[in-house]
């Protein structure tokens, strides 16, 4: 594996490259969740490339930027295990010219709701960061997490209204053996808090049984779900379509169950797609 720190070399490497190319691009503090991504390229392309980078302009000014965990030597590791071919950790200030840039909006509609409207600005920065590592590396592929529903959204999103040529692949949310979807934040949570996070969860594992059973009002279904999560101090639950339009009725296959809380300090964001 290749880590590779500046544009330059990333550039000049890329003009080489041939053959189908899948991206990985990531924060770091890599875990299970990231893996499986990676490991979906390894298996579809002939070539694979993550990126590790801490982006700036996607976190609020209140924010964990700075507390944000880093383990730098862990990821070269895994990443290495993964067989990836190369690794790209630029700087900030290569990435960033001024903190002035030409600058990309998310859509109003897509944009300001849900995780939208609780950070605002944090998916412009995504879509700032995710289109400039998308011009450098030119992938065949790129690989991003159901876990970050409305992330995956709009990039899918950005891909089309641009007319970028790049296939976007979702991919599943990966948890831990007790149902936590895996998280780089899970780390933050106390023992007693990472027990109390578990009824994130298992509200999500209710709405299948309900819905399996016949149910489907939204209303019904969200009042059981706070019923599950009242230990926790939930930010939002969220029943919406594939294009993130509120629903009263769940459509099975169209259907996506967004939860953001907080848990002591941290918060955390997880869903279900039905
Ligand atoms: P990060 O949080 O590091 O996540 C990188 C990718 O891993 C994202 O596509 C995310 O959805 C996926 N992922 C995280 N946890 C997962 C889990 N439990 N199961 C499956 N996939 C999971 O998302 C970002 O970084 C950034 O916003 C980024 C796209 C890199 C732009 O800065």
């Amino acid at each position: 594996m290749k880590i590779i720190n500046t544009i330059e070399e990333l550039q000049t490497i890329r003009k080489e490259l041939k053959g189908t190319i899948g991206f990985v691009p990531t924060m770091g503090a890599l875990h299970e969740g990231h893996i499986s991504l990676i490991k979906n390229a390894r298996i579809n392309n002939d070539i694979v490339i993550v990126s590790i980078f801490l982006n700036p302009t996607q976190f609020l000014p209140n924010e964990d930027l700075d507390k944000y965990p880093k383990k730098d030597a862990a990821d070269k590791r895994i990443c290495e295990l993964c067989k990836v071919d190369y690794l790209f950790m630029p700087d900030v200030n290569s990435m960033y010219q001024s903190n002035d840039e030409i600058s990309i909006k998310a859509p109003k509609i897509t944009g300001f709701i849900l995780e939208g409207e609780k950070r605002p600005g944090h998916f412009d920065g995504v879509l700032q960061v995710v289109l400039k590592l998308f011009n450098l590396v030119q992938p065949s592929n790129a690989y991003f997490g159901k876990k970050d529903a409305q992330q995956l959204s709009l990039i899918s999103q950005m891909v089309k209204n641009l007319f970028l040529p790049i296939n976007i692949v979702e991919c599943d949310i990966i948890r831990e053996a007790d149902g936590l979807a895996m998280s780089s934040r899970n780390i933050y949570l106390s023992a007693e808090e990472r027990k109390e996070a578990l009824a994130i969860s298992k509200s999500l594992n209710m709405t299948i049984i309900a819905v399996t059973k016949g149910e489907r009002d939204a209303q019904t279904i969200k009042t059981k779900m706070k019923e599950i999560m009242s230990n926790l101090d939930v930010e939002y639950i969220a029943i919406v379509n594939r294009n993130f339009e509120e629903i009263q009725t769940i459509e099975v296959k169209n259907t996506i169950i967004l939860i953001a809380c907080k848990v002591g300090d941290t918060r955390l964001i997880d869903n279900m797609w039905i």
